[in-house]
């Protein structure tokens, strides 16, 4: 296939770009498979190369037509990397991608490339506990101003107010995380991008809008086709998909990726050869698996649903025709995909009960490996999230994440059954 995107003017699919895009095979002796480069330096075929490599790698000189940026050194760029961000980035339709070392990496650099003191963040909420440590007690370190605003219905016209109240000229991101962690609301992207837009007008820098993409993308949702300049993942989840990496990666305009991808260089951030193979081969399954894991996801929803000791269900499958949720989810989203949150009757006590209870399902944080994991957001994920800010965002003491793998249905049923009665 080698770097072709389409044949016969009909452009290929992402399951089999993710099979071929951006690797020529003659470079590798012929394998199928791109090896691992583990190397951290590339020998130079003459010194000249070596300089106008350089050149193009710190932005000295502007790429020839058709120049392919040379081969350097492992924390600037590297052939594992690079395949997975081409793939990745053209499954997200957009331009370009970097990977790094962690969803945190992805987020860190990302926000620190583009902001600068005087700037404003505005960002729905909740967002991951981490990111959300970095709001509120890195960036305004660096003179940046953050608020954060309730996510799900309305959160456009909480921004815009946001806005306003910091001075619409200062904002320079709108952040928005959806579905989100541990909540499950969504916020319209495509609305939030408009607001961006707005704010940008008759501005040098504009407003740009990032999506935390995390939970649904990039098969049920590309953030980039409602309007966000940036799609951020933590590849540790879904993407990586098997719970044995740890990795992150944001995708946009080849401005704005090569802006970012200054800071990964300096900051060394970028992820290693190996993980980059890893996902690799993640990205090849990564549809079949959100399918199926979605699939299952759908019945366990609808059973908990059902269950005598469970007030709340969040889950995009189960929200209520013509609420505007609802109506948000079939514009934005093409599928439900597989974490659920719920919550028990009887608060941290009765949840722990439930927790404690399990035996197929893993007593473990993170989200969107081949096994089902079950966490409790309140006093694990979320814990550096005051309790009583994380009660108004619907993460209360009796809260469970359901992360749903690929077991088979009949024995996840069973689990869940035995562990809900325990409540
Ligand atoms: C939605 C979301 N974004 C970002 C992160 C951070 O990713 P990582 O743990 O790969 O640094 C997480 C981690 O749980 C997450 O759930």
């Amino acid at each position: 296939m080698k770097r072709r995107h389409s044949k016969g003017g009909s452009e290929f699919n992402p399951e089999t770009l993710a099979l071929g895009l951006g690797y020529e095979p003659r470079l590798s002796e012929g394998a199928v498979k791109p090896p691992v480069f583990l190397t951290s330096t590339f020998q130079f075929e003459s010194a000249m190369d070596g300089k106008r490599f350089f050149e193009v790698a710190y932005g000295l000189r502007e790429k020839d037509p058709g120049e392919v940026p040379g081969l350097i050194y492992s924390r600037l760029n590297n052939p594992n990397l690079q395949i997975f961000e081409e793939r990745l980035a053209a499954w997200d339709h957009t331009d370009k991608g970097a990977v790094f070392a962690s969803g945190m990496a992805a987020i860190s650099t990302t926000l620190l490339a583009l902001l600068q003191p005087g700037d404003a963040v505005i960002a729905s909420a909740p967002v991951y506990g981490g990111t959300h440590f970095f709001f509120e007690h890195i960036l305004p370190r660096y003179g940046i101003t953050v608020r954060q605003v309730l996510g799900g219905d309305g959160a456009v016209e909480r921004m815009r107010a946001a806005a306003r109240e910091v001075g619409s000229e200062t904002v320079r991101l709108l952040y928005v995380e959806t579905p989100a962690n541990p909540s499950n609301a969504l916020t319209d992207i495509a609305a939030v991008s408009v607001l961006a837009r707005e704010l940008s007008a008759g501005r040098d820098r504009p407003a740009l809008t990032a999506v935390d993409n995390t939970f649904l993308g990039p098969v049920f949702q590309r953030a980039a086709d409602h309007g966000a300049d940036l799609v951020i993942y933590s590849a540790t989840k879904f993407i990586g998909g098997h719970s044995d990496l740890v990795a992150g990666v944001v995708t946009g305009s080849e401005a704005l990726i090569d802006e970012i991808n200054t800071y990964r260089t300096v900051l060394g951030t970028m992820a290693n050869p190996f993980t980059g193979w890893l996902l690799l081969r993640s990205l090849e399954t990564l549809s079949v698996r959100m399918r199926r894991q979605a699939k299952t996801a759908d019945k366990l929803a609808a059973q908990i649903a059902d269950h005598p000791k469970v007030t709340r269900v969040h889950y995009p499958g189960l929200l209520p025709e013509g609420s505007p949720q609802r109506a948000l989810y079939e514009r934005q989203c093409t599928g439900a995909g597989s974490l659920i949150a719920f919550e028990v009757e009887g608060g941290e006590q009765a949840a722990f009960r439930v927790l404690d209870a399990f035996e197929v399902c893993r007593l473990a944080v993170s989200l969107g490996g081949t096994e089902t994991l079950v966490e409790h957001p309140m006093s694990m994920t979320h814990a550096d999230v005051p309790p009583a800010l994380l009660e108004t965002f619907g993460v209360t003491p009796g809260l469970i994440r359901m992360s749903v793998g690929l077991e088979h249905l009949s024995d996840l049923r069973r689990d869940l059954k035995f562990a809900l009665d325990a409540a």
